[in-house]
């Protein structure tokens, strides 16, 4: 009996760190008071990175970020946002330059759990290539924990195909074979290439469905690219 026992508890052991502890720890939940609205990408100490829109019109002494937990609604460290710095060309209801920067002045506690990501360089490491996968880091909606799920480049006539709408150059597209696809608290979440940055889930994320693709701010486009690399400096 207790051998039995045994076995099922390292069967559960095994699975909870099955998993690179650190793998997530640039995931950060956005809350408006305890609800969260959306989800964001932790890329220095100071800042982390998500859509504009989830925060758009959304009262600043309202918001936090919660940190350092893989499991939704459990643990973690809940820090006050100090600061918006939206990008200019954003410009509701256009869907282009959807990115913000959240800023916290005495930075997160960093630790194994919560660690910055960098961002992808400009034009350098990887290629969006059609076919390129990258992970998205993703609520699962029964589990209710982070995990991977992986993604593919779409190309624009395919990707406008699906959507049945076009896109701009400030925005890549992927999609996923099955149907563990990103969900609503997702958006905001960041898509990694290499263990880099390179796009931000754009709202609405058609949780599970098969082929249909999703939208993302390209990292890598210039005018998106500059923007935050400059407030990377001006905040180190
Ligand atoms: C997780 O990864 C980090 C850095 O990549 C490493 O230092 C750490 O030992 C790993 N932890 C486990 C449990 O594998
Ligand atoms: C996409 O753009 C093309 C060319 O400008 C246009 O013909 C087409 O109707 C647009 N498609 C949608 C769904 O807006
Ligand atoms: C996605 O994550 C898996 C597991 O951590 C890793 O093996 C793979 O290389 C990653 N893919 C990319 C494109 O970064």
């Amino acid at each position: 009996m207790s051998a039995i026992v045994l076995i099922f508890v390292c069967i559960l052991l095994d699975k909870s760190v099955g998993e690179n502890e650190s793998t997530h720890s640039y995931h950060l939940s956005v809350l408006e008071k305890n609800t969260i609205i959306c989800s964001a990408t932790l890329i220095t100490e100071k800042l982390a990175i998500t859509i504009a829109s989830c925060l758009h019109e959304k009262e600043i002494n309202e918001l936090f970020v919660l940190a350092g937990t893989r499991v939704l609604g459990v643990g973690g460290t809940k820090i006050k946002v100090d600061h918006v710095r939206r990008h200019d060309y954003f410009k509701p209801p256009r869907k282009s330059f959807d990115v913000t920067l959240i800023i916290i002045y005495s930075g997160v506690p960093i630790s194994a759990s919560i660690k910055p990501i960098k961002i992808t360089s400009f034009g350098e490491d990887v290629e969006l290539k059609p076919g390129q996968t990258a992970n998205f880091t993703s609520w699962d909606p029964v589990k209710k924990t982070i995990k991977h799920v992986e993604m593919h480049k779409f190309g624009t006539l395919d990707c406008s195909w699906y959507r049945k709408e076009n896109y701009t150059y400030d925005m890549a597209c992927y999609g996923y074979e099955d149907e563990d696809g990103p969900c609503s608290n997702d958006a905001g979440g960041g898509l990694i290439i290499n263990g880099r940055l390179v796009g931000i889930a754009l709202s609405p994320l058609l949780c599970g469905k098969e082929h249909n693709p999703s939208l993302f701010v390209n990292i890598q486009y210039k005018v998106i690219y500059l923007y935050v690399e400059v407030n990377i400096r001006n905040m180190s």
